[in-house]
């Protein structure tokens, strides 16, 4: 009878890079978070399948490493779009119109707030504070900032977020 192997979630290259951390933290458990982000880098999630390779590999238990994921929410078990933005929806941004902002550019994508495009290019989500508030609403895409947004510009930003996630 044939049998079939998963291929591992990890990649080499996720491993070299996440080992490269070992020598600057003191312990390989400070090494969780940065770990999570490369693997998310690299997948634009983290797999439930990871959770095991990587507890492996700092020499955790799973339930370790789940719940550093689980801690911050920014960590998704299935892949965000190649362009994730945050349209900031506290007090600042709120006050100044940022929810009718991210309302207008989800229409504009044809998305609820949440979910990505079906194309796989952007994914919406509110965000809070992004220490931006001088520039009221804002928005960072990926590593794009964007400011002083106001809902006309719905289309136009829809448009910028779509080219951002082709250049990728
Ligand atoms: S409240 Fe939106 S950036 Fe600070």
């Amino acid at each position: 009878m044939a049998t079939t192997t998963a291929q591992p979630v990890i990649t080499p290259q996720m491993r070299a890079e996440i080992e490269a951390f070992f020598p600057r933290y003191p312990t390989r458990q400070a090494v969780t978070l940065p770990a999570l982000h490369i693997i998310n880098e690299h997948l634009r999630c983290v797999p439930d399948g990871a959770i095991p390779e990587l507890a492996q590999m700092l020499e955790l238990s799973p339930a370790q490493v789940y719940d550093t994921l689980t801690f911050y929410q920014f960590f998704k078990s299935k892949p965000c779009g190649k362009v994730r933005a945050w349209v900031c929806r506290s007090i600042s941004c709120s006050l100044r119109g940022g929810e009718e902002v991210l309302e207008s550019l989800a229409e504009k994508l044809g998305i609820a707030p949440g979910e990505t495009t079906s194309d796989g290019k952007v994914t919406l989500e509110f965000g809070e504070c992004l220490g931006l508030c001088d520039y009221a609403p804002a928005m960072l895409a990926n590593e794009t900032v964007y400011k002083n947004m106001t809902a006309d510009q719905a289309g136009a930003l829809a448009t910028q977020l779509k080219q951002q996630a082709d250049g990728r």
